[in-house]
């Protein structure tokens, strides 16, 4: 938190936002479905493309936002399962931008300490694409802030039905106790906290095959703002507002968000 406010001029309004969050409850672990790249653009007459790419900007902003916070980890959807419905050179122009990107926010990463790592089946990926994803995960390894998961050809039934098999593979070969705990430890997102905050742009009330074992008792909040016009105000709204929820569990307490 203090990264954060370092950055920011005294009387801004980001500033102010910054100091109403309480540093004590800051959700562990963000989730964005970042949607709504496609309308940006046509809402300017401009290919689709054209919305991925004003759509990196924001995703740097939540990115290093959410280092400077010390939040545990960030999950980003950036391309699911279903999305190869798309025309092919919408799909190659997303490999191309995700390759820029990688190549262009290393030294970010580095600098705020952020620890990468790709989610989703990631064997269909092009080559090229895997081999740049590799390096990065490979160079923040031993990084030991922000875990920033990028979400790549993810499908939350997909992983579900990964974590089955091998928890049955395991099954086969000895005694493994089948439990909620076993599923979790089996799931990409093993060893991390469930998201607390589950942020969706561009107003769609759907949860799109992300994340569904994961967000069982996530809150949600969906705004009507396109992912290239998501900026750090909103975050640091969303946060405040997630900061303001009852959190029962389904308790009768009225607790409100989990102390870390
Ligand atoms: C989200 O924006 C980015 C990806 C799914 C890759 P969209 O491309 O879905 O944008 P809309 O929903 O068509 O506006
Ligand atoms: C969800 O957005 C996937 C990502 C943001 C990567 P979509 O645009 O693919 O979702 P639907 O089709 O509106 O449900
Ligand atoms: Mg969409």
């Amino acid at each position: 938190m203090q990264r954060l406010l370092s950055e920011l001029a005294v009387g801004e309004k980001d500033y102010k936002l910054a100091r109403a969050i309480d540093p004590a409850r800051l959700p562990a672990h963000i989730a964005i479905i970042m949607d709504g790249n496609g309308r940006w653009a046509k809402n300017r007459h401009l290919p689709r493309v054209s919305g991925h790419r004003a759509g990196v900007t924001s995703v740097r902003t939540t990115v290093t936002t959410c280092a400077q916070l010390d939040l545990e980890a960030l999950t980003l959807y950036a391309f699911s399962v279903e999305n190869w419905k798309r025309p092919k050179s919408e799909v190659e122009t997303l490999w191309r931008l995700l390759r820029v990107y990688l190549r262009a926010e290393l030294p970010t990463m580095m600098k705020h300490g952020i620890r990468f790592a790709a989610i989703g089946r990631l064997d269909a990926l092009p080559p090229i694409v895997r081999a740049e994803l590799d390096d990065v995960i490979q160079k923040t390894q031993k990084n030991h802030g922000l875990r920033l998961n990028l979400a790549i050809n993810y499908g939350g039934r997909a992983e579900i039905v990964d974590a089955v098999k091998a928890l049955t593979e395991e099954a086969r070969l000895g005694s493994v106790e089948i439990d909620e705990a076993a599923i979790s430890a089996r799931l990409y997102t093993a060893g991390l906290p469930d998201p607390d905050l589950l942020i969706r742009t561009s107003g769609e009330m759907r949860v799109s095959n992300f994340l569904l074992w994961q967000i069982a008792y996530a809150e949600l909040y969906v705004t009507h703002t396109l992912w290239p016009d998501f900026t750090r105000t909103e975050l640091l709204e969303a946060i405040l507002d997630y900061q303001r929820r009852d959190r029962r569990f389904g308790g009768l307490e009225p607790a409100s968000v989990r102390a870390r």
